[in-house]
Protein backbone atom coordinates (compact mmCIF):
# COMPACT_ATOMS: atom_id res chain seq x y z
CA UNK A 1 0.00 0.00 0.00
CA UNK A 2 3.01 2.34 -0.06
CA UNK A 3 2.56 5.57 -1.79
CA UNK A 4 -1.36 5.44 -0.47
CA UNK A 5 -2.30 8.11 3.05
CA UNK A 6 -2.65 6.42 6.39
CA UNK A 7 -3.53 8.36 8.96
CA UNK A 8 -4.58 6.79 12.49
CA UNK A 9 -6.98 7.36 13.91
CA UNK A 10 -8.83 9.07 11.13
CA UNK A 11 -8.88 6.86 8.02
CA UNK A 12 -6.81 4.93 5.32
CA UNK A 13 -6.65 5.28 1.76
CA UNK A 14 -7.63 2.16 -0.47
CA UNK A 15 -7.99 1.52 -4.41
CA UNK A 16 -11.24 2.50 -5.39
CA UNK A 17 -12.63 -1.20 -5.97
CA UNK A 18 -16.25 -0.06 -7.58
CA UNK A 19 -16.82 -1.75 -10.99
CA UNK A 20 -17.81 1.04 -13.70
CA UNK A 21 -21.09 -0.93 -14.19
CA UNK A 22 -21.90 -1.33 -10.88
CA UNK A 23 -21.34 2.58 -10.41
CA UNK A 24 -23.48 3.33 -13.29
CA UNK A 25 -26.61 1.60 -11.04
CA UNK A 26 -25.54 2.96 -8.20
CA UNK A 27 -25.71 6.37 -9.72
CA UNK A 28 -29.15 5.76 -11.80
CA UNK A 29 -30.70 4.86 -8.07
CA UNK A 30 -29.51 7.77 -6.91
CA UNK A 31 -30.91 9.78 -9.27
CA UNK A 32 -34.85 8.81 -8.74
CA UNK A 33 -36.80 11.10 -7.52
CA UNK A 34 -37.05 11.60 -3.73
CA UNK A 35 -33.91 8.95 -3.33
CA UNK A 36 -32.49 10.84 -0.47
CA UNK A 37 -33.91 12.18 2.72
CA UNK A 38 -32.10 14.79 4.17
CA UNK A 39 -30.40 14.88 7.88
CA UNK A 40 -29.29 17.65 10.00
CA UNK A 41 -25.73 17.31 8.90
CA UNK A 42 -26.57 18.57 5.31
CA UNK A 43 -25.57 15.11 4.31
CA UNK A 44 -28.46 13.26 2.56
CA UNK A 45 -29.24 9.38 3.29
CA UNK A 46 -30.31 7.35 0.74
CA UNK A 47 -34.11 6.72 1.58
CA UNK A 48 -34.44 2.80 0.78
CA UNK A 49 -30.84 1.20 1.61
CA UNK A 50 -32.61 -2.03 1.43
CA UNK A 51 -32.39 -1.47 -2.49
CA UNK A 52 -28.53 -1.12 -1.62
CA UNK A 53 -27.88 -4.53 0.04
CA UNK A 54 -26.64 -6.65 -2.74
CA UNK A 55 -23.85 -4.17 -3.57
CA UNK A 56 -22.64 -5.04 0.10
CA UNK A 57 -20.29 -8.02 0.40
CA UNK A 58 -19.65 -7.30 3.71
CA UNK A 59 -21.19 -4.55 5.92
CA UNK A 60 -24.09 -2.74 5.08
CA UNK A 61 -24.57 -0.59 2.16
CA UNK A 62 -25.30 2.86 1.98
CA UNK A 63 -25.46 5.50 -0.33
CA UNK A 64 -25.05 9.47 0.96
CA UNK A 65 -25.23 13.01 -1.07
CA UNK A 66 -24.40 16.37 -0.37
CA UNK A 67 -25.13 19.67 -2.44
CA UNK A 68 -24.64 22.35 -0.06
CA UNK A 69 -21.84 23.09 2.21
CA UNK A 70 -21.00 24.69 5.78
CA UNK A 71 -22.09 21.22 7.48
CA UNK A 72 -21.90 20.43 11.13
CA UNK A 73 -18.88 19.04 12.67
CA UNK A 74 -20.05 15.71 13.96
CA UNK A 75 -19.31 12.12 14.99
CA UNK A 76 -21.66 9.26 13.33
CA UNK A 77 -24.07 7.14 15.58
CA UNK A 78 -25.34 3.92 14.91
CA UNK A 79 -28.80 3.97 13.94
CA UNK A 80 -32.35 2.53 12.27
CA UNK A 81 -33.20 3.54 8.69
CA UNK A 82 -36.74 5.01 9.72
CA UNK A 83 -38.00 4.33 6.42
CA UNK A 84 -37.51 0.45 5.79
CA UNK A 85 -35.74 -0.39 8.80
CA UNK A 86 -32.00 -1.13 7.94
CA UNK A 87 -30.31 -0.92 10.35
CA UNK A 88 -26.82 1.43 9.52
CA UNK A 89 -23.95 0.89 12.09
CA UNK A 90 -21.82 3.52 11.54
CA UNK A 91 -18.23 3.05 13.53
CA UNK A 92 -16.48 2.63 10.41
CA UNK A 93 -17.21 2.99 6.95
CA UNK A 94 -15.59 2.45 3.43
CA UNK A 95 -16.40 5.45 1.43
CA UNK A 96 -16.30 4.98 -2.15
CA UNK A 97 -17.06 8.36 -4.13
CA UNK A 98 -18.71 7.70 -7.75
CA UNK A 99 -18.64 11.36 -8.90
CA UNK A 100 -15.67 13.00 -9.93
CA UNK A 101 -13.74 15.61 -7.61
CA UNK A 102 -14.85 14.25 -4.63
CA UNK A 103 -15.37 16.64 -1.78
CA UNK A 104 -12.33 16.10 1.49
CA UNK A 105 -13.08 14.71 4.75
CA UNK A 106 -11.66 17.09 6.87
CA UNK A 107 -10.82 15.45 10.36
CA UNK A 108 -10.88 17.15 13.82
CA UNK A 109 -9.70 16.39 17.34
CA UNK A 110 -11.52 16.49 20.25
CA UNK A 111 -11.35 20.33 20.40
CA UNK A 112 -12.74 20.64 16.90
CA UNK A 113 -9.44 21.80 15.56
CA UNK A 114 -8.45 20.04 11.98
CA UNK A 115 -6.21 17.75 12.06
CA UNK A 116 -6.19 15.74 8.94
CA UNK A 117 -7.90 15.45 5.07
CA UNK A 118 -8.58 12.52 3.08
CA UNK A 119 -8.04 13.66 -0.60
CA UNK A 120 -9.89 10.80 -2.61
CA UNK A 121 -8.72 11.87 -6.26
CA UNK A 122 -9.34 8.18 -7.62
CA UNK A 123 -9.28 6.50 -4.13
CA UNK A 124 -11.45 5.38 -1.41
CA UNK A 125 -10.66 5.50 2.28
CA UNK A 126 -12.04 3.52 5.40
CA UNK A 127 -13.19 6.41 7.71
CA UNK A 128 -13.45 6.18 11.60
CA UNK A 129 -16.74 8.01 11.22
CA UNK A 130 -17.89 6.87 14.82
CA UNK A 131 -15.05 7.62 16.80
CA UNK A 132 -13.50 10.74 15.17
CA UNK A 133 -14.77 14.35 14.78
CA UNK A 134 -15.15 15.50 10.97
CA UNK A 135 -16.96 17.12 7.93
CA UNK A 136 -17.04 17.89 4.11
CA UNK A 137 -15.21 20.41 2.26
CA UNK A 138 -17.95 20.73 -0.13
CA UNK A 139 -16.44 22.63 -2.89
CA UNK A 140 -19.75 23.71 -4.19
CA UNK A 141 -19.84 22.28 -7.96
CA UNK A 142 -21.49 19.16 -8.65
CA UNK A 143 -23.27 17.14 -5.90
CA UNK A 144 -20.99 14.73 -4.32
CA UNK A 145 -22.37 11.08 -4.40
CA UNK A 146 -20.67 8.15 -2.51
CA UNK A 147 -21.14 4.95 -1.74
CA UNK A 148 -20.37 3.45 1.63
CA UNK A 149 -20.32 -0.28 3.35
CA UNK A 150 -20.73 0.72 6.87
CA UNK A 151 -19.51 -1.51 10.21
CA UNK A 152 -20.13 -1.73 13.74
CA UNK A 153 -15.90 -2.31 14.16
CA UNK A 154 -13.41 0.47 14.49
CA UNK A 155 -11.00 1.36 11.67
CA UNK A 156 -8.46 -1.38 12.38
CA UNK A 157 -11.34 -4.02 12.15
CA UNK A 158 -12.14 -2.74 8.85
CA UNK A 159 -9.44 -2.61 7.51
CA UNK A 160 -7.80 -6.22 8.67
CA UNK A 161 -11.53 -6.81 7.05
CA UNK A 162 -10.17 -4.97 3.69
CA UNK A 163 -7.04 -6.79 3.88
CA UNK A 164 -8.30 -10.24 4.55
CA UNK A 165 -11.29 -10.16 2.26
CA UNK A 166 -12.10 -7.46 0.05
CA UNK A 167 -9.05 -5.87 -1.22
CA UNK A 168 -9.99 -8.83 -4.44
CA UNK A 169 -13.06 -8.39 -4.89
CA UNK A 170 -14.68 -5.55 -7.20
CA UNK A 171 -18.06 -4.62 -6.40
FE1 LIG B 1 -20.38 11.65 9.18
Amino acid sequence: MSGLQNFDPYFRMIPNGISENTKKELLALAKEPDAFVDNSYKISFFRHPDKLQKYAPYGVAQLLKITEGDGTIHKDRNRYNEYDGTYMPRKSVINYPLTDNPADTVWYDDDKNEVARTVYGNHAAILHVGECYHGVDYNGKEPRIVFQLCFAEGLNDTWNLWNEELYSLSI
